[in-house]
């Protein structure tokens, strides 16, 4: 068997986040070093109780969970505030039954801790021992712990293999105004990643509206019958009634998007994703209607631009599906 690569994930656990880390703690061919948590979808503080709270059900308590930042690099926007205002309310905070991401997962309370060390710290340390382009990063939650690594420390650039991360959007319209949730709840940070010369892979809201399961896959996932297979079916059930609830604004019409498990996916399988394009890609920074959007190289300026990003715009649905189911029942087949 070729080596494993090795991968640092960035969540903001999370119901698709979730999904992804068992996906990544689980899958052969992937070495998690460790595992930053960010605020975004929920408080910093239950991004990284979830976390633990997945490892622990993963059986993989020897990877360290690594506590980040818990708002953006250059505003007090509150990410989480998004996601709760959208939804029906109920007394007393977000409603757990409808809410996309609820304030914690469907898993008993865990007896791990998170490591002393920050997620920054970790992330600079880490990456000064590496070898040049030894890791690759896999952020799937706002980009402020990666983008404060590189302000602290450029040292890091060339051992940075690439980084893949779920964010951005072109054709699919995004929850909020122009600016799909990742890169909306920190737009500062997206920015100082794309300009960093590091390669990006952009998983885009465009490509993950492509990776979404039904109630089918999911009751297939079900039937591996261990504890994460478990897990991910019954977060596939709960963001099919979540975005039905909320009107699907994911835009998917059918199935519910597990965004972040797509660029876990492509990590090892870069053709799951489909339609990429090698361009320029800068987020706008404006502070006005396209605050946050994702601009690619279209025009004649952008094409004398450094071509950083390769954009994918879709994704093969049915090769993403049987790489999840084919992660979980190997795991469930070696105990
Ligand atoms: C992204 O936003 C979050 O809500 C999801 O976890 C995913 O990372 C999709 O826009
Ligand atoms: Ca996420």
């Amino acid at each position: 068997m070729s080596e494993k690569k090795k991968v640092i994930l960035d969540v903001d656990t999370g119901s698709d986040d979730a999904i992804a880390l068992c996906a990544a703690l689980l899958c052969e061919e992937l070495d998690v070093l460790g595992i930053c948590t960010v605020g975004g979808n929920v408080e910093v503080k239950n991004t990284t109780d979830n976390t633990l709270r997945v490892v622990e059900c993963c059986g993989r308590p020897q990877v360290g969970v690594y506590r980040g930042a818990a708002l953006p690099l250059a505003s007090t926007l509150e990410p989480w505030s998004l996601q709760a205002q959208e939804l029906p309310r109920k007394e007393g905070g977000r409603d757990q039954e409808t809410a996309v991401h609820t304030d914690h997962l469907p898993l008993p309370p865990t007896t791990l801790h998170a490591q002393e060390k920050s997620a920054c710290v970790f992330l600079i340390e880490t990456l000064l021992a590496a070898q040049d382009g030894e890791i690759t990063l896999v952020p799937v939650g706002p980009m402020t712990n990666i983008a404060l690594a590189i302000r602290a420390d450029e040292r890091i650039l060339p051992k940075i293999r690439q980084i893949v991360m779920m964010g951005g959007s072109h054709d699919v319209y995004p929850r909020t105004q122009a600016s799909e949730f990742n890169v909306w709840a920190d737009p500062e940070a997206v920015e100082i990643v794309l300009q960093s010369g590091v390669p990006v892979t952009m998983v885009s809201l465009d490509a993950t509206s492509h990776a979404c399961l039904d109630r089918h896959q999911a009751a297939l996932l079900r039937e591996i019958d261990s504890a994460p297979a478990r897990l991910c079916a019954e977060l596939v059930e709960h963001r099919l009634k979540a975005s039905a609830a909320e009107g699907d604004t994911d835009g998917t019409g059918v199935g519910a998007a597990i965004h972040d498990a797509l660029a876990v996916c492509a990590v090892l399988h870069p053709e799951v994703l489909t339609e990429t394009v090698q361009t320029s890609c800068h987020v706008d920074l404006g502070h006005g209607y396209a605050y946050g959007e994702t601009v690619l190289g279209r025009n004649y300026k952008f094409s004398e631009m450094p071509k950083n990003c390769l954009y994918a715009k879709s994704a093969d649905s049915g090769l993403f599906f049987d790489w999840l189911y084919g992660v979980l029942q190997a795991a469930k087949r070696q105990g």
